[in-house]
């Protein structure tokens, strides 16, 4: 198997990183679980490339190769979760007294790390509307150190100009990196709109399944990439082989899943928009949907997460998901199997409600994550919850 720059990403996402094993010709790389890799002599030393599972496994070395195939870039490094990449690019780039420029809205946990933890070690951290590069532009001080932008951001999807903010941090010499959890290589390619870093909780898409948690990080040099590994390999945080041999399995339909999530989404984003118990459906692919020239403008796709308000507040919000039967209330989001979440209450629980409500996480908001069920039998049931109310 020979994966070249110039096949396709359909091509790549099956076979990138991959080759058969080289004793038994088995088409798989196999999970290679093992602590230690013994060496050949002491000046062969790391002659095959590894020496400690902490360090680097060739099972997750083939999901880092296909990544970075599907990204563009120089290389990636994978993680034990997408919050352990967040942390290890924080703590790769930051030192004490520096100043980070963030999106307001991003996952609860990106939030939490910033606001609980890395502040205890002297970050900055400035929380900014990061739709208008003003704004960023604004924010950035002489102590700026990173911009990071989580685009569409959770759970209210609002949208950065990634180009618009790479080239401010460009002219800054300031790494910017993207969250690319919710569209993926598929619809969107942070580095190749000038992002210096794309990561991603690999728990969602990548995966796909509900199977595992991980996280990614593709960096634009190889520079940037072992500054991450460094630290990574400090704090431990590296994926498994078993999460690493699940991910490529998963990440194999990736487009294939995607495009069948985001047409299912258009048509419950519609059904939503047409039913009176729903008020503000926000989905990208709707012509409502405020940024929607730049939605098209920097991504392929639309993806397969919206959110909506149910008439009737958080009342009406809690017996319309325990009034649900096919669509399950759990806290992930772009598994193949249909979720509902109420991130005031799930994903988004540890930020200040004033902060929560300034940046537009309402307390009934109601978020959708599309599956791979037949849409019609998702609509049915959001219908029956609905008009049940
Ligand atoms: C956009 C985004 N980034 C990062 C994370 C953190 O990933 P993990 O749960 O794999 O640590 C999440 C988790 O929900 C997320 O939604």
């Amino acid at each position: 198997m020979k994966i070249k720059p110039e096949h396709h990403f359909k091509t790549r996402e099956v076979h990138a990183g991959v080759r058969p094993d080289p004793v038994t010709g088995a088409i798989l790389t196999p999970i290679y679980q093992a602590t230690t890799y013994v060496q050949e002599s002491v000046d062969d030393y790391l002659a095959k490339g590894y020496s400690y599972s902490r360090s680097g496994n060739p099972t997750v070395a083939a999901l880092e190769e296909r990544i970075t195939a599907l990204e563009g870039g120089a290389g990636s490094a994978c993680f034990s979760t997408g919050m352990a990449a967040t942390s290890a690019i924080m703590m790769a780039l930051l030192n004490n007294g520096d100043h980070v420029v963030l999106s307001d809205v991003v996952y609860g946990g990106t939030h939490r790390l910033s606001t609980r933890v890395l502040s205890r070690f002297g970050v900055e951290f400035s929380f900014v509307d990061t739709a208008d590069p003003r704004n960023v532009r604004d924010a950035v001080r002489d102590n700026t150190r990173l911009i990071f932008t989580e685009t569409p951001a959770n759970p209210t999807l609002k949208l950065t100009d990634i180009a618009a903010v790479s080239d401010i941090a460009r002219e800054h010499e300031i790494p910017h990196c993207v969250d690319n959890t919710f569209l993926t290589p598929y619809f969107q390619r942070p580095l190749e709109l000038g992002a210096d870093l794309s990561m991603h909780s690999t728990t969602k898409y990548m995966d796909g399944h509900n199977v595992t948690v991980g996280g990614s990080v593709t960096a634009a040099t190889m520079e940037l990439l072992e500054q991450i590994q460094f630290v990574r390999n400090c704090l431990g945080s590296n994926m498994s082989p078993m999460v690493a041999f699940f991910t490529l399995q998963g990440c194999k339909t990736l487009s294939t899943r995607l495009e069948a999530q985001s047409a299912g989404a258009m048509k419950v984003a519609h059904f939503l928009e047409s039913h009176p118990m729903a008020e503000q459906v926000v989905y990208p692919g709707l012509e409502s949907f405020p940024q929607r020239e730049l939605a098209q403008r920097q991504a392929s796709g639309f993806g397969a997460m919206l959110w909506f308000e149910v008439k009737g507040g958080v009342a009406s919000g809690k017996k319309l998901m325990n009034a649900l039967e096919l669509w399950s209330l759990a806290e992930n989001l772009g598994s193949v199997e249909s979720l509902v979440t109420h991130s005031v209450t799930m994903t988004h629980a540890d930020m200040d409600p004033a902060d929560r409500q300034r940046v537009g996480i309402s307390d009934g908001l109601v978020r959708l994550s599309v599956g791979l069920e037949d849409p019609d039998d998702l609509i049915a049931d959001l219908r029956q919850a609905l008009d049940g109310l």
